[in-house]
C-alpha cells in the first residue's frame, strides 16, 4: 500500500499515502457565512487562526482518510475553524459515529454550531483535550485530525498538545495533520516533526496537494509510543 521513495534524509521515514480517489474531485463547497467568518477571525486573531484561507476540499479529504470508513468511530477534529475539514470527516462517518470538533475561537465555534448541527462542537483549547473529551463522555478515540497552526506554537505548547493527542488515541488509532509549504521548512516545523517522531512509531507523508492555499501535504501518524503524562 505504501511506496517508499524517500527523497532526502529528512524524508527517510516518510512514505506515500494513496492518492485521493477521482470521485473526490467535486468540492463540497462553503456554507453561507463560512468565508465571512474566516476572514473576520483571521483579521481579528491572526496568531490563533494562522492561515491565509480555509483548507481546500482536496486537502481536507486527504486529511479525512484516517477516519474509519467501514465502521462507526469516534473522531476528534482539532481547530475546526469554518468547517472544511469537518465536512470531509462527516462524509466518511458511518452511522453511530461521533465527531467532536474542538475550536478555541468562540466566534468560530458558534459559527460551526449554527452551520453544521451534526457536529459536536466543543469550545476549548486542544492543550486541554483529555478534560474536554471527558466533559462530553469520551475517553479514547479512533482518529484525530488536525489543522492546527503548529508552527505558531512554541515548543512547550507543541509538546503539550501532542501529548494530549497521544493520551486519547486507541493503540490502533491514527493522527493526521497538515504540513504546509513553505512553512514546513521553518525551524518550528522541523522541531514539530522531530516531536512527532519521538511520539509515533510510524509517520507517513502524503504527496503535496498543490491546489491548496498554501500547497500542503498530510502527515499520518500511527502507533503512539507510550509516554507518561504529568
Ligand atoms: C489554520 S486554521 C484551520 C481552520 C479549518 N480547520 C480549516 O482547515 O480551514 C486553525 C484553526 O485552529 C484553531 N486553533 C488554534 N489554536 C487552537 C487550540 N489551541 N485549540 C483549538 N483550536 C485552535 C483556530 O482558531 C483556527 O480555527
Amino acid at each position: 500500500m505504501m511506496s517508499a521513495r524517500p527523497s532526502s534524509p529528512a524524508a527517510r521515514h516518510l512514505t506515500s499515502v494513496p492518492p485521493v480517489p477521482s470521485t473526490d474531485e467535486e468540492s463540497p463547497g462553503h456554507r453561507p457565512g463560512d468565508v465571512r467568518a474566516f476572514v473576520s477571525a483571521a483579521v481579528q486573531r491572526p496568531s490563533t487562526i494562522g492561515a491565509m484561507a480555509p483548507t481546500g476540499a482536496r486537502l481536507a479529504r486527504l486529511l479525512a482518510t484516517v477516519v474509519p470508513g467501514a465502521r462507526s468511530a469516534v473522531v476528534v477534529e482539532l481547530g475546526a475553524g469554518t468547517g472544511p475539514v469537518s465536512d470531509a470527516v462527516q462524509a466518511r462517518l458511518r452511522p453511530g459515529s461521533r465527531h467532536l470538533a474542538i475550536e478555541i475561537d468562540r466566534d468560530l465555534a458558534d459559527h460551526l454550531r449554527a452551520t453544521r448541527p451534526r457536529l459536536d462542537v466543543v469550545h476549548g483549547d486542544a492543550a486541554d483535550l483529555r478534560r474536554l473529551l471527558r466533559s462530553v463522555g469520551v475517553g479514547e478515540v479512533d482518529a484525530v485530525v488536525s489543522a492546527l497552526p503548529w508552527t505558531l506554537f512554541d515548543g512547550a505548547r507543541q509538546e503539550e498538545i501532542l501529548d494530549q493527542i497521544c493520551a486519547v488515541l486507541r493503540p490502533d488509532a491514527a493522527f493526521a495533520t497538515i504540513s504546509a509549504h513553505p512553512s514546513s521548512f521553518f525551524p518550528a516545523a522541523k522541531e514539530f516533526r522531530r516531536r512527532l517522531h519521538e511520539r509515533f512509531d510510524e509517520i507517513v507523508a502524503s504527496r503535496t496537494v498543490w491546489r491548496n492555499v498554501p500547497p500542503a501535504r498530510v502527515l499520518v501518524c500511527r502507533r503512539p509510543k507510550l509516554r507518561a503524562l504529568p
